[in-house]
Order: C-alpha cells, then structure tokens, then sequence
C-alpha cells in the first residue's frame, strides 16, 4: 500500500469508503482519484447549450481537447489528441461553473483554483474521482455518454441531509485545514450553500454524480433522466454499494468531481463589511445551491471498465498509464468565445441573471 505514504488525501479517503479489500484486488472497491488541469475556461456549454457560442455562463473545463460549442455523440477519445487528466487514457471532459469574488465596490473577479493535496503542480482544474463496489458491480459508460449533475436554477435546499449531491467545505486553514476526507457527508464540514464565514483555507466544492443508469440511453433530454441516484439519495463514498432503484438498475461508476477554490488571494479591504458572504457562481447564483457538473465520457475502449474491475486505487492503475504533470498541463483548447473573464469585471461575464 505504497500508495498510503505518499496521499494523506487518499488515506483520508479511504477510510471513508465500505469496509472490504480495496487496493488489494480480489473484488475490492475501486476508486480512481487523479488530477486533470484546466483546458480552457469559456462560456460554452455542448451539452446543455449545443452550438451556442456564447453559453449562458462561464466554465471551468478540463479533459480531452475534443472540446467544443457541440462535442460529437460519437467516441471522444477517438477525436481529442491530448488530455490534461493524468491517464492518458481518459479523454472525457468534465466542467463546472466558475466561482467569483464580489468586492465591496462591487467589481467581480474569478476565484483562482489550486491544485489538491497530492497533486501538486496540476494547474488548477479538477480532482476527480471514479468509484465502484467491487469487481463486475459496475457498467463502465458506453461511446456518446453524457450526463449533468445538479441544477444551475436551484436556488434553496434538496432537502436530504447529508447524502448532498453537491456540497462546499470551508478551510479554515491553510493546506486544506488538514481535512481533505468524506466529501459532502460531513454534517459538520459540509454545508450545501456557501459557507457562511470566512474561510481563510480557501473552499472546496464537491459535485457527485448518479451511479445508476436506465441501460439504454446515452443522454436524455435533460441530460439527467436516464440515470438516477440509488434509493436513499445522491450517493456519496460511504454509500457506493447503495440500491438501484428499478427504473435504473445498472450500476455505472460514481464520478464525482472535487474543486479547490483559493479564495484566500482577496484583500481584507474588499471583504464585505456586512459579514455577508462575496461569492457567486458564474451563473450569478449566490446562494451556492445551483452548483451542477457536466460530464462527457471519453475514455479509450474498455480502460475504464479493467480499472474499475481491477480494485484500482488512487492515481495509478495496472493497465493504464499516466503522463507527467507538465505535459497534461500544455493541452489546451483554443478559447473560441472573444470576451474577458479576467481581473475586475463589471459585471459576471454573461450577465449574471441566473441561468
Ligand atoms: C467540434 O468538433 C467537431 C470535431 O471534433 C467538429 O466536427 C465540429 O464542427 C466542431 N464544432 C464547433 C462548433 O466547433
Ligand atoms: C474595485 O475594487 C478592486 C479591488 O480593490 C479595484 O482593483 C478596482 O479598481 C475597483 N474598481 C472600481 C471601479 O472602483
């Protein structure tokens, strides 16, 4: 268990998930965590808004560099060329929303992101985890799948407690205040809103996605309805082996996706006065529970499906293969939508208004 020594953030995890031989193979859980860096931030948005330039809001996009206004319902993998994930192998695009800073004059600036624990040297991005219960329990996604999670119009509560599909965690010091562990169930770390202090770690977002799926479709016109959260709720690590409910009982692997937001860089002068907290999503949400993810499967032929059959644990994985941190970090995506998103904005870019 190499692996242990060289990831607090893994060890932490790992004690999060179901008891049973995880790392060790023989039908243990899997759980991939690898890091993949931005490969461009642009208000486009193929899944929800295909072929629109620009989208609503702005996003954060790492993965494949197949990305575009309208990515093809065909295999990604076979059409991106470089990837900024560690495996070579997994040319899927993941985005979220973006998080900016109100200042007090009421100027806008995006919030950078940082690398996690155990990933140093990614460029910003996200972490991003694929778990499954135990060898042949889960259906690795088919060419052309897609899917969204959360709701960028939600504006109160989902109401279930600690099985939170989507959750922030404020650190309240530095190096993540020591606590990198149990994404979104933590009663006491993790709240679905915005934290409401001051958070001088910076702030984690967590997004997870649904783990069941209908079996047949590839998208739906939501993007959500052909797969489902095991009965119970949005699933976290502590309830991978969850039930699927009837209606969609093939398991696929939990994607789940981790950001770390350094909102540590703001000046104590362009803090709120009010104690009111100056953080917006990029869709002008200020509450925090509109956060949502978009995801493109795209990993080459069956990798996903030996990882997730074979226990792989953490950021390395028999049967496949990981590039450096400097060469994922020089793929990119030439930025196609002509509008600034940096330094002191008037306004969010897109507006703002919600959606
Ligand atoms: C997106 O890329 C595909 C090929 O990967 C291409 O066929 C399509 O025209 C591109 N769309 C846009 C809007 O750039
Ligand atoms: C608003 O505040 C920021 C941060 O202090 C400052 O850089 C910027 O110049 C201010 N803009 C205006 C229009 O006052």
């Amino acid at each position: 268990m190499v692996w242990l020594s060289s990831s607090l953030a893994l060890a932490a995890l790992a004690r999060a998930l179901p008891q049973g031989g995880f790392g060790g193979g023989g039908g243990g859980t899997a759980m991939l965590r690898f890091g993949c860096s931005q490969v461009v931030i642009e208000r486009l948005d193929p899944l929800v808004n295909p072929g629109l330039n620009p989208s609503p809001h702005l996003h954060q996009v790492v993965g494949g560099n197949a990305f575009n206004a309208s990515i093809a319902s065909t295999d990604v993998s076979k059409l991106a060329t470089c990837t900024t994930c560690s495996f070579d192998q997994d040319f899927s695009n993941y985005w979220t929303a973006n998080l900016y800073f109100k200042a007090r004059n009421g100027t806008y600036k995006r919030v950078p992101q940082i690398a996690n624990q155990g990933l140093n040297g990614d460029n910003g991005g996200i972490t991003v985890y694929y778990t499954s219960p135990g060898s042949k329990q889960t259906t690795a996604f088919k060419p052309g799948f897609r899917m969204l999670a959360g709701d960028s119009m939600r504006r109160k509560s989902q109401g279930l407690g600690k099985n939170m599909q989507s959750c922030f965690r404020c650190y309240t010091g530095p190096n993540f205040g020591g606590n990198v562990a149990s994404p979104c169930f933590d009663a006491k770390l993790d709240t679905e809103t915005f934290p409401a202090n001051k958070c001088p770690g910076g702030i984690r977002s967590n997004i997870i996605f649904p783990n069941c799926w209908d079996g047949k479709n590839l998208d739906s016109p939501n993007h959500m309805d052909h797969v489902a959260h095991p009965e119970g709720g949005p699933t976290s690590f502590a309830v991978v082996n969850g039930k699927c409910p009837s209606t969609h009982p093939v398991k696929i692997p939990q994607v789940h996706l981790e950001i770390m937001w350094d909102t540590t860089v703001f000046a104590k002068e362009d803090w709120p006065t009010d104690g009111t907290q100056p953080f917006y999503l990029s869709t002008g949400d200020n509450t925090g529970y509109g956060q949502h993810a978009d995801y493109v499967f795209g990993w080459k032929d069956d990798t996903l499906q030996k990882a997730m059959d074979g226990a792989c644990f953490g950021a390395t994985c028999k049967g496949l293969t990981t590039q450096q941190t400097k060469v994922k970090n020089q793929c990119s995506v030439k930025n196609t939508v002509n509008e600034n998103t940096e330094g002191w904005l008037a306004e969010l870019p897109g507006g703002g208004n919600g959606v």
